[in-house]
């Protein structure tokens, strides 16, 4: 009989099989997988672990404060809080195209880790989050062509130079599964029921070029659908819900004046796994005062669509 106290104590034995006396970075993404993952190996290590929140200026509102308090305050885990802001939005300058953005965000976390790991004498092991619907969808499919859907920001291993090895304890998870092993290992519920959000950050839910005007738009309307889901009592009905800006301007009308500006895509999903997923249909009377609110409370949006798109033949991020 498999349960997840039993999975608990497995894996902390194997964590610490694979670690001996070795120290371990572990990179915090804002997200409930690698949060879980720290957590996790925080008790079978204690303080062999070093964990690194990369703020990379590309999380929603008020997430980075989240984590740190998460972790200073609820779990008493020491926790290094780099601000990157810069560094990333200066190497994302320019680029549009998706896999270059998600390939210099991986590399920059590398670097970053790699920095944290040189300040703390050096770390045998690096920690990730990386579940197995993450590890299915960066390798190639065989059988046809070879193809990469798109690089998940924590698969494909690390550079050679590195020399520190992978302890990705939740490999073989389902993100149901991981929040169940959250909840075991006490992580509050509104942080366990989290909907995902992938590493990259709203770098990739900005087609085109990001910038820091750009993601500050993003951030508001974003925070304001997802306040309306929540006010409706959706949110643990959705797998998941997000905003994206459009680099594309239309014409509109406010008051007497003619407006230019930005449209921004709502994006809601159902799913168990990710893999595959079905549009939210919302009733209309919602998304009229989402895209209201939106429109009126956030300069630099003057027109709202909403993604009916389900995966296949989409995926759920827009790059
Ligand atoms: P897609 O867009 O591939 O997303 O249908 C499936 C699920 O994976 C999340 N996602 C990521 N998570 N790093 C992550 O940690 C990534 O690079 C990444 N890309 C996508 C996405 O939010 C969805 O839940």
């Amino acid at each position: 009989d498999w349960t997840m106290a039993e999975f608990r104590k497995t894996k902390i034995e194997e964590i610490r099989a694979q670690v001996g006396d070795g120290k371990v970075i572990c990179g915090l993404s804002g997200g409930v997988d690698s949060a879980v993952a720290a957590v996790l190996i925080h008790e079978a290590i204690g303080d062999q672990l070093t964990c690194v929140f990369v703020d990379h200026g590309l999380m929603r509102m008020n997430e980075a404060e989240q984590v740190v308090s998460l972790f200073r305050d609820h779990y008493n885990i020491p926790l290094v809080h780099v601000n990157a802001e810069e560094k990333f939005l200066g190497g994302l300058a320019g680029q549009t195209d998706p896999e270059k953005k998600r390939k210099f965000i991986g590399g920059a976390f590398i670097d970053l880790f790699e920095a944290e790991a040189m300040k703390i004498g050096g770390a045998d092991f690096l920690a990730q989050g990386t579940l197995y619907p993450d590890v299915i969808e960066s390798v190639s499919f065989t059988g046809g062509p070879s193809v990469t859907i798109k690089s998940h920001h924590n698969v494909g291993g690390l550079p050679e130079r590195m020399n520190m090895k992978l302890v990705e304890p939740l490999r073989e998870l389902f993100k149901d599964e991981v929040r169940e092993l959250g909840r075991e290992l006490g992580l509050p519920e509104i942080f366990v029921g989290r909907h995902p959000f992938p590493g990259p950050g709203l770098a990739i839910r900005i087609p085109g070029e990001v910038t820091k005007e750009r993601c500050d738009i993003l951030r508001k309307a974003d925070a304001i659908y997802l306040e309306e889901i929540r006010n409706a009592g959706l949110y643990d009905a959705i797998w998941q819900a997000f905003a994206v800006l459009l680099p594309v301007k239309t014409v509109g009308v406010m008051g007497d004046g003619r407006t230019y500006d930005s449209v921004c895509g709502l994006r809601a999903v159902t799913s168990t796994d990710g893999m595959t997923a079905d549009i939210y249909p919302f009733d209309s009377a919602f998304l009229s005062r989402v895209a209201t609110r939106i429109i009126n409370e956030v300069q630099g949006i003057n027109r709202v669509v909403y993604d009916y798109t389900s995966k296949p033949p989409g995926t759920i991020e827009w790059e």
